[in-house]
């Protein structure tokens, strides 16, 4: 298909049009009017039905997102992507512990029986750490609530909890909301309240702890949990225990994100969509990286109520060797303003993720410059505190261990994501294993990054990621790289 000259065109932006594959160094975005003030400018954005508060992603890969990450990361407004590099097991019981980590709703509630002496409630609230428990029967139907309140002073720590526990306490059904849980808190001045279902067996516990924001901009469903990702393979899995797994860890992560080094091929495109239809969550495909590739995606016929983006990239990862292996790549900022285009002319609803590559956050603006929602990093998230794995020392730094799922080391773990690159082609690594330096917790590394695309946006002259498409982008010289670098300084 030959390329089209539209009035947004980003190809045009980047001289894709006259055949040019420029990168983030390429390119200077220039300064814009600024009619507004700093506190106006927004950074929040939307993954499909998704808000995000930060537009920031930690990337699908086992040196950078496991549980630790995706809560710490949604925590502060972003998404982690929960890496494939591991059993079908491992990962369901990654998303899980993420829905569980701030929830208003606690599902696996701990309770005790009302026959159980006080001496036994007293031991199991100090080992839990937790000061009440809902009293059930043996068909786990409430029956009381006992909290250290109700332990007397002077307590005969053989007598039984049902001597000593609120009967009958207040309950809710397990579908309330989180106004009407407060408001209920509140007026009976307790701390927790049961949630049962319609026979009174208990389902959950809401508690006044919970229910404070204590991250205000954490990305949250619309239960209060936290908002999730989950890296899959294109392909189903073939056993029939490792797909019911899976179908449990889909129903349960918001957003599953195909995990493949490139996706414009029939056999992943087509494995896609029966995927799409068997599993329950919301998709972003991925990755590609020319207007070609996005044109056969957004015209393929997914599910219209699953396809929710397109991730895009290839070869410009700082672990990344797919392009010098193979010689074939799409470098990112290229990738996102091909691939934009597509959206532009055939469903301007998909969001756009541009994923890797990046070494500044200035790099970051000049991506949603060319049309991004969102940004996919593993490089600026690897050194942090809450990515897996050990800090070391290296010449006397503090650094961890970050590596390409292509790499050998990554490989070595097992045969997890042999599809990620091209099936059955099992010797050649398209990545390689280093460190980076120990940066300490996500927060501070955030910030930075979301300082640099605020204040990017605000010298680009515009309010929020959407209208950052307007901001206008120059190719510079590498003499003028070299200018924009710290230079003349005697170290
Ligand atoms: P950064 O620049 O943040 O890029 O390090 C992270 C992205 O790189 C992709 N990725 C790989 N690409 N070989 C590749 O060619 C690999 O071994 C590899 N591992 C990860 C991935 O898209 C990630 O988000």
């Amino acid at each position: 298909m030959g390329i089209q000259q539209k009035s947004y065109s980003f190809r045009q932006k980047v001289a894709a049009d006259q055949g040019w594959v420029l990168t983030f160094d390429d390119v200077i975005c220039l300064p814009g009017y600024t009619d507004f003030l700093p506190h106006e400018c927004n950074i929040a954005t939307n993954l499909g039905p998704f808000h995000f508060e930060s537009p920031i992603i930690s990337a699908a890969m086992d040196t950078v997102t496991e549980t630790q990450m995706a809560i710490a990361i949604a925590r502060e407004g972003g998404l982690g992507v929960l890496h494939r590099n591991c059993s079908y097991e491992r990962q369901l019981e990654m998303v899980k512990k993420v829905k569980r980590a701030r929830s208003f709703i606690i599902e696996d509630v701990a309770t005790v029986r009302p026959d159980m002496t006080i001496r036994e409630v007293v031991k199991k609230m100090k080992e839990k750490g937790i000061s009440g428990f809902p009293v059930v029967d043996y068909q786990n139907k409430v029956v009381g609530i006992i909290t250290s309140r109700d332990i007397p002073f002077d307590s005969n720590e053989n007598g039984t909890v049902d001597e000593v526990m609120t009967r009958n306490p207040v309950c809710l059904p397990a579908n309330v909301s989180r106004e009407e849980g407060l408001n209920k808190l509140y007026e009976i001045r307790k701390e927790k309240i049961p949630l049962v279902d319609a026979d009174g067996v208990l389902v959950g516990l809401i508690t006044k702890k919970d229910l404070k924001p204590t991250y205000p901009y954490s990305s949250k469903d619309d239960k209060g949990r936290l908002l999730v990702g989950l890296g899959c393979s294109p392909f189903l899995p073939k056993d029939p225990h490792d797909l019911e797994i899976l179908k449990q860890a889909a129903a349960k992560a918001d957003i599953m994100m195909t995990d493949v080094a490139e996706f414009y091929k029939k056999a992943d495109m087509v494995a896609a969509k029966e995927m799409m239809e068997i599993l329950d969550s919301k998709f972003v495909l991925g990755n590609i990286g020319t207007y070609e590739a996005a044109e056969a995606i957004l015209t393929y016929g997914y599910p219209e109520d699953k396809f929710i983006g397109i991730k895009v990239g290839m070869g410009s990862g700082s672990i990344c060797t797919t392009t010098i292996q193979t010689g074939v790549g799409a470098p990112t900022l290229f990738a996102t303003a091909e691939v934009k285009d597509a959206i532009m002319d055939y469903n301007p609803k998909i969001s756009l993720i541009s994923d890797g590559g990046f070494k500044y956050p200035g790099d970051l603006v000049k991506a949603f410059a060319v049309g991004a929602d969102m940004i996919m990093s593993g490089h600026f998230f690897a050194g942090c505190t809450e990515s897996p794995g050990y800090i070391d020392t290296v010449k006397g730094r503090k650094v961890k261990v970050y590596r390409g799922m292509g790499s050998a080391e990554a490989r070595a773990v097992g045969s997890y994501a042999d599809d990620r690159y091209v099936k059955d082609s099992k010797k050649l690594a398209e990545g390689v294993s280093g460190f980076v330096s120990f940066l300490g917790p996500l927060k501070g590394v955030l910030d930075q990054l979301e300082d640099g695309i605020r204040n990017g946006l605000i010298y680009g002259g515009v309010k929020s990621i959407k209208e950052a498409s307007k901001i206008r982008i120059a190719r510079i010289t590498s003499s003028g790289a070299t200018e924009a670098q710290p230079h003349d300084l005697i170290n």
